[in-house]
């Protein structure tokens, strides 16, 4: 069932986007003076990722992003999302520049502001140069030190043009799901050091913050960070208590210390882990914000799990509820909460969706043309629940659809495909799919005032 968009909600100069981070689209890993991410090693170690899938050519988006920018104007966003690859930059980590890797986002950018598309450009999204891992990674503080010097030296190179900032995406996913479930790079599975990572983080996230601000005057600084709604799969107490786990092990932990409350202290009980801290550090961390991003896919339901990993809550698997080719419960309510929680709870002043969108596994008719109504659906209804948001008070300023591509999705590889276009790996074909058509649509429905659609 899709829901009608009350596009009245929306505000005049709302940022219609789409996302993609660097490591999933540019390929070229090797071009240019690049060195290998953490990336790069977790896809090449076998095993790691379905198929054995690496990001080794990806959309090929380094040499066609002129054809991609087209993509946008069709679609008619008027804002892009992107990351900057690290190892292409600072191949070191912490060494020389690399001018030739800058060079490439210095192109992209001035090709998105010919087009009339706002960038905003998210400093890492995952990628850690790996000399930086072989040194201990983000269990070390000097990688947040380092982040914060390839954080300057981007901003002095684009922030002529570029205004729209975010320092770090989803440090949730680094540091959970690379450190301690061990699905994702660096592919560890050891709580101190997954907690340490967590810390270090978020100390990047506020050190990158104010070398961003101190590089360009007038910078709109954001942390993007991922939310899931989450329920007790009962009312034991248990499973009650789980959730509580499962909300701080999820969101507080993230958002408390960055907006000022400091680390939640029930979950520093529960982890256990002493906390590798500084004074000034819970200052740097809560550096006041210009905005925050929301990505948001699914909400969770959890049953307490004594033995399991912290934090002892699992998510049960709800019947016969809709869901993407992920396996992830489709819930748009669970969007409209989470932008709620933000505005009421933390006293966000500016809100983005940074992502949110679905895989679905799409067929290629024999006209070439890919019709994704799943997608389709997931949009609109997500956009209507962004709406309702907005008319309670949401200070909602912008919505990214992930993704603009099909591209590499992570240790998934190729098969989930979260474009609105579509990507044939084999000839680079891009071809829009209806959800794209639906998107554009929309957009330029706003765009001409119509009130709803
Ligand atoms: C998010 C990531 C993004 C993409 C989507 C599907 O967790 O930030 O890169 O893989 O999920």
């Amino acid at each position: 069932m899709s829901d009608s968009i009350d596009l009245a909600a929306f505000p005049r100069d709302f940022l219609w986007g789409t996302a993609t981070s660097a490591y999933q689209v540019e390929g070229a890993v090797a071009e240019d003076g690049r060195a290998p991410s953490i990336w790069d090693t977790f896809s090449h170690t076998p095993g790691r990722t379905d198929n054995g899938d690496h990001g080794d050519t990806a959309c090929d988006h380094y040499h066609r992003w002129p054809e991609d920018i087209s993509l946008m104007r069709r679609l008619g966003t008027n804002a892009y999302r992107l990351s900057v690859a690290w190892p292409r930059v600072v191949p070191g980590g912490d060494g020389p520049v690399n001018a030739r890797g800058l060079a490439f986002y210095d192109r992209l950018v001035d090709g998105l502001l010919e087009a009339g598309i706002t960038p905003s450009v998210t400093v890492y999204h995952w990628d850690l140069p790996q000399t930086l891992q072989d040194r201990g990674g983000w269990s070390e503080r000097a990688t947040a030190e380092h982040l914060a010097r390839y954080a300057s030296v981007l901003a002095e190179r684009l922030g002529d043009r570029v205004t729209q900032w975010a320092t770090l995406n989803e440090p949730l996913c680094s540091a959970w799901i690379g450190h301690l479930e061990g699905r994702m790079a660096p592919g560890l599975t050891d709580l101190t050091t997954a907690v340490r990572a967590s810390y270090h983080l978020l100390l990047a996230h506020g050190l990158a913050a104010q070398a961003v601000r101190a590089a360009v005057p007038g910078a709109q600084v954001g942390l993007v960070t991922n939310h899931s709604t989450v329920a007790a799969a009962s009312t034991r107490p248990e499973d009650v208590a789980a959730a509580a786990r499962m909300d701080g092990h999820t969101n507080r932990w993230w958002l408390d210390p960055v907006h000022g409350r400091g680390f939640p202290a029930d979950m520093r009980e529960l982890y256990g882990v002493e906390l590798p801290e500084k004074p000034g550090d819970s200052e740097t961390i809560a550096t006041p914000l210009d905005w925050h991003g929301l990505n948001y896919y699914f909400p969770a339901t959890v049953t307490d799990d004594p033995t399991g990993p912290a934090p002892y809550a699992r998510e049960v698997r709800l019947p016969d509820v809709p869901r993407t080719g992920m396996d992830w419960q489709i819930d748009a309510d669970g969007l409209e909460s989470l932008l709620m929680r933000l505005t009421d709870d933390y006293g966000v002043r500016r809100l983005y969706v940074t992502e949110n969108g679905s895989a679905f596994p799409d067929a290629v008719a024999p006209d070439g043309s890919v019709d994704d109504p799943g997608r389709t659906g997931y949009l609109e209804q997500h956009l209507a629940a962004c709406a309702r948001a907005v008319r309670k008070g949401a200070p909602l300023a912008g919505y990214f659809a992930w993704s603009l591509l099909d591209n590499f999705e992570w240790a998934y590889g190729y098969d989930k495909r979260f474009g609105l276009v579509h990507v044939d790996y084999e000839t680079q074909k891009r071809t829009v799919k209806t959800s794209g058509r639906r998107y554009a649509e929309i957009v330029r429905a706003h765009r001409e005032g119509l009130a709803t659609i």
